[in-house]
């Protein structure tokens, strides 16, 4: 039985007391939620100041990254090491999001490099994944999921289903208030977990969750996260006010 997880995604949204009211505010509505998982991705600076919070609160929610830099450290200036975010009290790490590949040029190669780093140090990566709206058009739904899948995750041998979470957030669905159809997100799923399963075999698969993101709301959530193979949502935009983070996963899923 896959558990669900929904995790916001918070961008560059909110400074740290900013992040620290809506982390109280979460905390406490949430407490009651064992039926799904639920997980908050803060910028860094908030991390460590989030995570006081949720420890004080002895709150479930669950803290992740946005990204990560794959070396352990040493002179790149301006990044984060998957030690320091795991210092910082993160437990996941969003990799290969759409807007690392297209607004700052990551590749399938680079973020590989990144969830095996993640995977080394006990972080669980969030690896995105998804389409742009011309591919799909052109029919090319299925090769642009297989070429990232297989790229991103060359060489990553997994035994353990919990460690590692795939989303799939078809890029003309992420903050353009279009999401996909339950119909549109279930098949994508499906075709996911069958390349996870040529590369770690049905049992494995068959547990990994995979997400969907992209104008995920709570007038849209129920019908989404029914479907059989949708095992969650990474929440964008949605997740930055509790009423409408909260409203997703009360949606009766
Ligand atoms: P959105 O973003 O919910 O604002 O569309 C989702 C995401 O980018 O993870």
């Amino acid at each position: 039985m896959r558990k669900k997880l929904i995790a916001g995604n918070w961008k560059m949204h909110k400074t740290v007391p900013e992040a620290q009211t809506l982390a109280r505010q979460l905390a406490d509505r949430l407490s009651d939620v064992n039926f799904a998982d639920v997980a908050i991705c803060p910028p860094f600076v908030d991390l460590y100041p989030v995570s006081l919070i949720l420890r004080e609160k002895e709150s479930k929610i669950i803290l992740g990254a946005q990204n990560m830099h794959p070396e352990p450290k040493g002179a790149f200036t301006g990044e984060i090491s998957a030690e320091m975010l795991l210092s910082a009290g993160a437990k996941m790490v969003i990799l290969g999001h759409s807007e690392r590949r297209h607004i700052f040029g990551e590749t399938d190669g680079f973020i590989n490099a990144k969830v095996r780093r993640a995977l080394e140090v006990g972080l669980v990566p969030i690896l995105c994944i998804g389409e742009t709206l011309e591919q799909r058009k052109a029919g090319k739904t299925n090769d642009v999921l297989r070429e990232q899948i297989t790229k991103s995750l060359a060489g990553v041998q997994i035994d353990d289903p919990h460690k590692i979470i795939i989303a799939y957030e078809p890029v003309w669905a992420i903050g353009t208030g279009v999401n996909a159809t339950p119909e549109q997100a279930q098949e994508a799923h499906t075709f996911v977990r069958g390349l996870l399963a040529q590369l770690w075999g049905e049992q494995v698969a068959q547990e990994v969750r995979i997400l969907y993101g992209g104008s995920v709301k709570p007038a849209n959530a129920q019908s989404l996260l029914t479907q059989p193979d949708v095992d969650g949502a990474l929440v964008g935009g949605a997740s930055l006010d509790a009423d409408s983070f909260e409203g997703i996963i009360r949606s009766g899923f």
